[in-house]
C-alpha cells in the first residue's frame, strides 16, 4: 500500500508532528508515504513529495506544515486564474486520476471541518480517506479535543498576562480579541487561565452595559483596570463583525475580526474608562506546539496509519473520553462543537466572578 498525506485548511501547531508520526509508523510497517503539497491543490496538480523517516527528521517542534496548506482550493469548485480572468471548475475527476496514477490507495487528510467535508465527498467517489482532526478552534464535535488548540490557548494566556501589567499601570480597560470562529473555546480557556474579568463568547449574548457593570464593580472595589477577552465570532447587536467577505474561500464565508475595536469605541462612547484593543490574530496559529499537542498529534498520526491499514476508509481518528478511536466521517461532521453555556467551564468562570457581559437582572 502507498499512503498519501495532505494538510488542508488553516495551519495550526502540531501538523508536522502528525506527519512525522504517520511517516514513522508507516515506515515501520514497510509502507511508502507520499506528501501532497498545498492541500487538495497538490493532488489536482500532481505536486508530490516523497516522505520517509529522513524527510521528517527534526520537524516535531516546528509550527506550520512542511507540506504547505490552503483553505482556498476546494477540488469541487477549483479556482483558476488565466490571463487575469478567474473561473471555477469541478476538478475532482483530475484529482482522482492523479491519485490513481501515483498509486495512492489511501490518503490521510489532516484538517478541520471544511477539509473533512471535502474528504468525505472524495470518499464518496471511491478515494480511501482517513481524517485527522486539527484546528485551534476545537470545534469538531466528534473528538474531545483537536491538536493545536492547547498551543493557541497558551499563546492567548501569555498575551492576557502581558496585558494585565499595562492595564493596571494605566487604569485602562484592555480588550483582547481572540480567534475561534463560531466557538468560544479559546476565549473561555485563555480567559480563565489568564484571570480575565470579562469573557465574551458567541454562545452567550452580552451588552456593552453588561461589560461596564463589571468594570464599575471592580472600580468600586479599588481595581481601576479590567481585562476583557472577546472571541472573534461574538455577535454585536445581532451581527457578526467581519473584516471582509472571504472571496474565494470555500471554507468560511466571512473573514471574522473587528469586534474588539467595536467594543473599545462603544465602551468609551458610553462613558467608560479609557480602553485599548489588541487583536492576537495569527500569532495563535504560529510557533511550536506545546507538549500536549505534540503528544496528541503523534497519537493521531500513528492511529491514522493503523486505521488505513485496517481499511477504515471514510473515517476520522478522534480522542473519545481520553482514548484514541475512529468515527465515521459523516458522523463526525454532523454538527460543530460550541461551548455549552450551562456547562462546567462557564459555571467555573462564573464562580470565579468572571462576567460574560450580561446585565444583572432588574
Ligand atoms: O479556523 C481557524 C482560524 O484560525 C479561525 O479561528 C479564524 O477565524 C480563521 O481560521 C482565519 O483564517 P485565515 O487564516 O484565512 O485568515
Amino acid at each position: 500500500m502507498k499512503l498519501g498525506i495532505l494538510t488542508g485548511g488553516g495551519d495550526c501547531p502540531g501538523l508536522n508532528a502528525v506527519i512525522r508520526a504517520a511517516v514513522k509508523m508507516a515506515a515501520g510497517q514497510g509502507i511508502e508515504t507520499v506528501g501532497i503539497r498545498d492541500g487538495f491543490k497538490g493532488l489536482i496538480e500532481g505536486n508530490f513529495l516523497p516522505l520517509g523517516p529522513r524527510e521528517v527528521q527534526g520537524i516535531l517542534p516546528k509550527g506550520g506544515t512542511i507540506l504547505g496548506t490552503s483553505n482556498r482550493d476546494n477540488p469541487f469548485h477549483f479556482r483558476r486564474v488565466v490571463g487575469g480572468v478567474e473561473s471555477h471548475r469541478d476538478e475532482s475527476g483530475v484529482l482522482l486520476q492523479n491519485a490513481a496514477a501515483a498509486g495512492l490507495e489511501r490518503i490521510i487528510v489532516i484538517g478541520g471541518d471544511g477539509t473533512m467535508h471535502i474528504g468525505d465527498k472524495l470518499a464518496g467517489l471511491g478515494l480511501g480517506i482517513v481524517g485527522v482532526p486539527k484546528t485551534i478552534d476545537n470545534d469538531l464535535a466528534a473528538t474531545d479535543v483537536t491538536f493545536g488548540f492547547q498551543t493557541a490557548v497558551e499563546t492567548a494566556t501569555e498575551a492576557i498576562d502581558r496585558l494585565h501589567t499595562t492595564a493596571e499601570s494605566h487604569h485602562r480597560v484592555m480588550i483582547l480579541e481572540l480567534m475561534g470562529r463560531d466557538a468560544g473555546f479559546i476565549a473561555l480557556y485563555a480567559g480563565i487561565a489568564g484571570g480575565a474579568d470579562v469573557i465574551l463568547i458567541p454562545e452567550i449574548p452580552f451588552t456593552v452595559e453588561g461589560i461596564l457593570e463589571k468594570v464599575y464593580e471592580r472600580a468600586k472595589a479599588g481595581r481601576h483596570f479590567s481585562i476583557v477577552v472577546v472571541a472573534e465570532g461574538c455577535l454585536y447587536e445581532g451581527q457578526a463583525v467581519a473584516r471582509e467577505t472571504n472571496e474565494g474561500n470555500d471554507y468560511n464565508a466571512l473573514r471574522l475580526g473587528g469586534i474588539g475595536e467595536v467594543l473599545r469605541r462603544e465602551i468609551m462612547a458610553k462613558g467608560g474608562p479609557e480602553a485599548r484593543n489588541t487583536v492576537l490574530g495569527h500569532l495563535q496559529r504560529g510557533g511550536s506546539p506545546v507538549a500536549f499537542d505534540r503528544v496528541l498529534a503523534s497519537r493521531y498520526g500513528v492511529a491514522a496509519v493503523e486505521a488505513a491499514l485496517a481499511g477504515k476508509d471514510r473515517h476520522m481518528v478522534c480522542l473519545c473520553n481520553g482514548e484514541i478511536s475512529v468515527v465515521e466521517l459523516e458522523k463526525a461532521l454532523e454538527r460543530l462543537k460550541t461551548v455549552d453555556p450551562g456547562g462546567n467551564l462557564v459555571a467555573t468562570a462564573r464562580g470565579l466572578g468572571i462576567s460574560f457581559g450580561e446585565e444583572a437582572a432588574g
